[in-house]
């Protein structure tokens, strides 16, 4: 086992309910290893700006129960330059710091690789409401996230019946649809876009007429943010914005656009999202103690496990289409086969879910 004197916890990017019950697990298990914890405040800036407490067990009381993060949360442009991982790492030698977990997305697991190669190990926790990173079935936020947008959807489904009316919420994700996909089967949406499917708004209009003839009255059609229509002037328009103006100029149906943006990554956690931070937290710090590194905890199969850092990033980037020219040089090809049965695997889920809206929600 790895003897560490002292490690340091910080959460970055977009704040994900769950946060919270990942710092208190990573801080409680590494006390109860006899390494001190200090929190990093505001993410990697904390770390240049020397924003750093000390945390005992006391200071994460009663933090599993709330949302956002108490470490605060930043996206630091800094940090990705090299003088800014260099003041980091000064900072970690000042403090006697010896090694990070990050709490975050993929941004975060970047700077987590950052710091291991210069010196100070570290472990990312996934921790963002978009369950965007391809490597891990799910990522901390992701289910109180979709139960908020449920609540939404539910009340608009209320109005929507009373007064005859469609509703087109668009729900955030960022570049992945999975929010909106998940919401769109739970709340019986009429029809769902998201990008990683093409979306026939034809036959989603056809549907909602055919709908409104059979005697249907609230209807609800859910559109994932990274979903654009292009504009008059080359810029693009948020699909849902376009969508809601054409299904009611074609079906004659009064329609209402809902964008609960940031609404939905507040709030208190589920049990779910407790649970999984506090799994994953608790994997980081053991990771760090049989002196492992640049390594994100990940679910796999309901397991919590760990993948390397690069790899998750490099099988995210297959899944996106955005490989660059030599990224798969560092791997072999079983590692290659390995991320494209990842890639193949989320792109069946998601093809099976779509198919469950058009199926059942009618
Ligand atoms: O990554 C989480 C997320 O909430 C995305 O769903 C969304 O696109 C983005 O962050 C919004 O970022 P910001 O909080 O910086 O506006």
């Amino acid at each position: 086992m790895k003897q560490f004197r002292r490690i340091g916890v910080l959460s970055s990017g977009g704040d994900a309910p769950g946060m919270n019950a990942a710092i208190r697990a990573i801080t409680r298990t590494a006390l109860d290893h006899g390494v001190e914890v200090m929190g990093i405040i505001g993410g990697y800036s904390g770390l240049i700006k020397e924003n750093i407490v000390p945390l005992d067990s006391r200071a994460v009381s009663n933090i599993i129960t709330k949302g956002g993060t108490a470490l605060y949360s930043d996206r630091c442009v800094e940090f990705k330059t090299e003088e800014g991982m260099q003041k980091a790492i000064a900072t970690c030698k000042k403090y006697n710091i010896d090694a990070i977990v990050a709490i975050g997305g993929d941004g975060t697991f970047r700077g987590a690789t950052d710091l291991t190669l210069r010196g100070v190990p570290a472990i990312g926790v996934t921790g963002t409401i978009d369950n965007d990173i391809t490597a891990t079935d799910y990522t901390v936020g992701f289910d109180t996230a979709m139960n908020s947008v449920i609540e939404v959807v539910d009340r608009l489904r209320d109005t929507c019946e009373s007064h005859a009316r469609c509703n087109v919420v668009e729900v955030m994700g960022r570049d992945c649809g999975e929010i909106a996909l998940k919401t769109a089967i739970a709340c019986g949406a009429m029809a769902v876009a998201i990008p990683e499917v093409p979306f026939d708004e034809a036959a989603a209009i056809a549907a909602i007429k055919e709908a409104k003839e059979s005697g249907k009255r609230g209807m609800i059609v859910i559109v994932s943010e990274g979903v654009f229509a292009d504009g008059p002037d080359g810029k693009k328009i948020p699909y849902g914005e376009v969508l809601v103006k054409k299904i009611e100029a074609e079906t004659g149906i009064e329609s209402k656009f809902c964008r609960p943006a940031h609404m939905v990554r507040g709030g208190s956690p589920t049990l779910r999202d407790r649970l999984t931070a506090s799994r994953m937290g608790v994997k980081a710090v053991e990771l760090l103690l049989e002196g492992k590194s640049n390594l994100v905890v990940i679910e796999e199969n309901g397991e919590i496990t760990s993948m390397d850092i690069l790899f998750a990033l490099t099988t995210d980037r297959m899944y996106k289409n955005k490989l660059k020219e030599g990224d798969l040089d560092k791997f072999n090809e079983e590692q290659i086969a390995q991320m494209k049965a990842i890639c193949e695997k989320r792109t069946r889920d998601i093809a099976e879910q779509y198919a469950i809206v058009n199926a059942i929600n009618m």
